[in-house]
């Protein structure tokens, strides 16, 4: 670590030099940027994600679970292939929400000193440990098994392999005293996060939001699906924020992004999509509700090409989107969540693209 460089709180020192916006980076901020000092704001796009991931605030025990109980009781209400598919994805998100929280807390915050980015970064910790609230909540009302529920991820193959792709990059950064002013130590931090915002967050988490909100428009696990809802909502956030996060450090240290390292993304990019269509395969054996594992591989191929372009890197499958209603969910912004079980007065979905 470059001893100039502040960790954390990083000390102060008096001095009437004055914090100027101009002196701030993303990463790397000098003796001469307070680590503690939001104002001047330079990144005016962080705080933004701030303010709209407020205005979004949710609780899950807001959202009542009782017609999710009387269904998921009633023997008749779901096929065995239903039942095993919900299973799988709760027993996905109720781990994975964790990881990516403690990836937040334990890699991104020490490496990301601007201010405005860890104002953002403090809101988003918060919002996982939500989503963590939520699927425990789900857990509970259900009467699942918890046990088989939260240890999925180190039984179940298939969501394994999703979880070791993106822990592996935890513990690259944790590990490892990383240097930000090498390139190999800029291209391990970006390579994180690329790992939790464009494949964990981008990727891994949409064929089960397809699964459960494809439930919800029949209304059924209606309490479940609103939740679910919310969380994706908060989840297209996050990765906005972690893409622009990944393209200013690029713009600010263009010598990282080398072709050999493009491709090497690209290429994680890729196995992502294959570890998602492999857990598509888990989760849909024979198929639920008209989904399949054909139509989940495209949906996770368009959506992958959609996170490519936004790193400015070329689109690989040119598949189709053949869930549009997704979007719907999505830019949805007053008024009404998508299942009409409640009112709901977001403020803001901000422009969200995704
Ligand atoms: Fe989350
Ligand atoms: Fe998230």
């Amino acid at each position: 670590m470059n001893p100039d460089t502040p960790e954390c709180a990083g000390g102060i020192r008096m001095t009437r030099d004055r914090v100027s916006a101009d002196n701030k980076r993303i990463i790397l901020n000098n003796r001469t940027v307070d680590v503690n000092q939001l104002v001047p704001i330079k990144y005016k796009w962080a705080w933004h994600f701030y303010l709209d991931g407020c205005a979004n605030h949710w609780m899950p025990t807001e959202v009542s679970m009782q017609r999710d109980i009387e269904q998921w009781k009633n023997p008749g209400a779901f096929t065995p292939d239903e039942r095993h598919v919900i299973k799988r994805n709760f027993g996905f998100f109720s781990t994975a929400e964790t990881l990516v929280g403690n990836n937040i807390v334990l890699s991104i915050y020490k490496m990301v000193d601007n201010p405005e980015c860890r104002q953002y970064l403090l809101r988003q910790a918060f919002e996982e440990a939500i989503h963590v609230h939520a699927f425990q909540y789900i857990v509970e009302s259900l009467s699942l098994d918890e046990a088989e529920i939260f240890n999925m991820y180190r039984e179940n193959q298939a969501i394994y392999e999703k979880d070791e792709f993106s822990m592996s990059c935890t513990d690259g950064i944790i590990d490892q005293n990383v240097d930000l002013t090498t390139k190999e130590g800029l291209q391990k931090f970006i390579d994180n996060l690329v790992a939790f915002y464009v494949v964990t967050e981008g990727i891994f988490f949409y064929s089960g939001f397809v699964t459960m909100l494809s439930f919800g428009r029949q209304n059924r696990m209606p309490g479940a699906c609103e939740q679910i809802q919310y969380i994706l909502r908060d989840e297209s956030i996050h990765m906005n924020f972690g893409i622009q996060l990944i393209n200013s450090i690029i713009e600010e240290n263009p010598y990282c992004w080398t072709t050999q390292f493009t491709d090497y993304l690209i290429t994680r990019i890729k196995r992502a999509v294959e570890l998602e269509v492999n857990y598509a395969r888990e989760c849909l054996p024979r198929g639920v509700l008209g989904l399949n594992v054909a139509l989940m591989r495209e949906y996770v191929q368009y959506i992958a090409d959609r996170r490519l372009e936004k790193l400015h890197l070329p689109r690989q499958y040119n598949s189709s989107n053949p869930f549009p209603w997704m979007s719907e969910v999505i830019d949805l912004k007053k008024e009404k969540n998508f299942f009409e079980t409640r009112v709901t007065e977001y403020q803001t979905g901000g422009a969200l693209e995704w």
